[in-house]
């Protein structure tokens, strides 16, 4: 095969002092998504830093696959670092590996399986307090399902409300800030001002908040099966195991991870959806067929496949996370361009997620693209909402574990419509990507569904 030549270019509309972060975090996905008109390899500006986007599936593969010269670093990673300190997402290339092995046990299979159990009682328990013809803000209802599905995984027992509230407003100021931080000068974040106060106290509150979880964990003696009891007990080949630090990094890493990412998901499910009354009739067949008028549990998966692609085929139109940094590690050539050691990366699963070639009709909202005898390879290689590579998200079938069940928990019970007041604009300078305002109307559909099928293994898989 002829090796593929790549072309670099450079986006136009750079404006003084902020280059394209004004465009980037008003339009994030569309911004992204557009730079491929520009070349394979796009020089952008977000404020004083320039940076290249891979704009071509095969050009961001080679990058995200090559984590030794495009290490972890760069203007997102050097802030989600106050956050996640050298937990697995932030660490780099040199602790990675042996971390990735002791977190992967955690994350096993047969792990999510019992993970799944503690996700149906958070999606039944956000759900319950549903009432016929309410109307929910669908993404801080669907963040705070989120956040407390991964922190009673972690923890075995649901953790308080006040806490979950506590933790829930901190982590929103956090992660909301983190990106407003990532393009203030050092000076300027030094400074004393209100919003930088608010951003160190919320992130104090939550590293004692996590420190203070973990030791009362660990002095209660009762036996645990959870996310955290995996992590403290996983040991590799000569026996080394995460240290305090890392377990503390680890837990908070999971938190901020894992919660926006699948709250943005359904958000976007549910905005989707209402805009496709043809998919959304052939979903309600699916839940209803498969579940039959009960809640959904761990062996229903395999056959709910619609559901499964259409979380893909959401993924791949609206990635939540939409923009992590690298750095080389040294001196380098892509796409015919020199790299000096020290040059910005930006990776956004956006730059390649309407490329014609892997996707025809590459806008259009088609779930059944991801049908096993449509699925195309080059279909599979461009979908990187995960990344890909030793640093691709270790949760992934987590998050389209939850994603599922939640989607089939709910869409059983109640019928969704959108609110006519909705501003799907992105919110600007937000870390996840998901819309201003989006309210759903729930309707009762029929009487209560019966308990949950018996949670048995096997989950069918990604889709792409
Ligand atoms: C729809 C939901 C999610 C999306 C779109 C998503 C996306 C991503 C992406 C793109 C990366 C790679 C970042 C990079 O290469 O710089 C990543 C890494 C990671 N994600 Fe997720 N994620 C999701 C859910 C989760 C969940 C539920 C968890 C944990 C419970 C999680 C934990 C992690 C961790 C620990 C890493 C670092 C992996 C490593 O470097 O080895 N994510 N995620």
């Amino acid at each position: 095969m002829p090796q593929q030549t790549y072309v670099a270019g450079t986006a136009p509309g750079a404006v003084p002092v902020v280059g394209h972060a004004l465009q980037m975090m008003r339009q994030p996905v569309r911004f992204m998504s557009s730079l491929s008109a520009h070349g394979d390899l796009v020089k952008i500006r977000i404020g004083p830093t320039e940076a290249y986007v891979p704009c071509h599936p095969g050009l961001l593969r080679d990058v995200l696959t090559n984590d030794r010269t495009y290490d972890k670093g760069g203007v997102f990673y050097d802030r989600a670092r106050d956050i996640a300190g050298n937990g697995l997402v932030t660490c780099p290339f040199k602790d990675h590996r042996r971390q990735r092995r002791l977190m992967q046990s955690a994350f096993q299979r047969s792990r999510l399986q019992r993970y799944a159990t503690a996700m149906h009682a958070e999606i039944e328990a956000t759900t319950g307090r549903w009432h016929d013809g309410m109307v929910v803000d669908a993404f801080p209802e669907l963040y705070g399902m989120a956040l407390r599905t991964v922190a009673r995984t972690l923890y075995s027992t649901p953790v308080s409300k006040e806490l979950a509230d506590g933790v829930e407003r901190a982590f929103d100021t956090v992660l909301n800030g983190l990106f407003r931080q990532m393009f203030l000068p050092r000076f300027l974040r030094r400074l004393p001002t209100p919003a930088n106060r608010r951003y160190r106290r919320n992130l104090d509150y939550l590293h004692a908040t996590t420190q203070r979880l973990i030791d009362d964990y660990r002095r209660d003696d009762a036996e645990h099966d959870d996310l955290l009891s995996a992590l403290l007990a996983s040991r590799d080949e000569d026996g080394g195991r995460l240290d305090d630090t890392e377990i503390h990094d680890q837990v908070i890493t999971v938190m901020a991870a894992g919660t926006e990412t699948v709250a943005g998901t359904l958000t976007w499910i549910f905005h989707l959806l209402s805009r496709h009354p043809d998919v959304e009739a052939a979903l309600y067949d699916e839940i209803d067929t498969v579940l039959g008028g009960r809640t959904p549990g761990w062996d229903d998966l395999p056959a709910l496949s619609l559901t499964d692609r259409v979380i893909s085929e959401t993924l791949r139109l609206y990635p939540p996370a939409w923009l992590f940094t690298r750095l080389t590690a040294a001196d380098t050539e892509l796409a015919g361009q020199s790299l000096p050691r020290g040059t910005t990366i930006v990776f956004s699963p956006a730059a390649v997620a309407l490329n014609e070639e892997a996707y025809p009709d590459e806008q259009r909202f088609d779930p059944d693209r991801w049908l096993p005898e449509r699925v195309t390879p080059q279909a599979r290689q461009a979908f990187m909402p995960f990344g890909t590579g030793a640093r691709k998200c270790i949760g992934d079938l987590y998050a389209r574990t939850e994603a599922a069940l939640g989607l089939a928990t709910i869409l059983g019970r109640w019928r969704i419509t959108c609110e006519p007041d909705a501003d799907v604009r992105p919110v600007p300078l937000a870390t996840v990507y998901h819309p201003r305002r989006l309210r759903l109307r729930v309707t009762a559909r029929t009487g209560r569904p019966t308990a949950a099928a018996p949670v048995l293994p096997g989950l069918g898989g990604d889709a792409a």
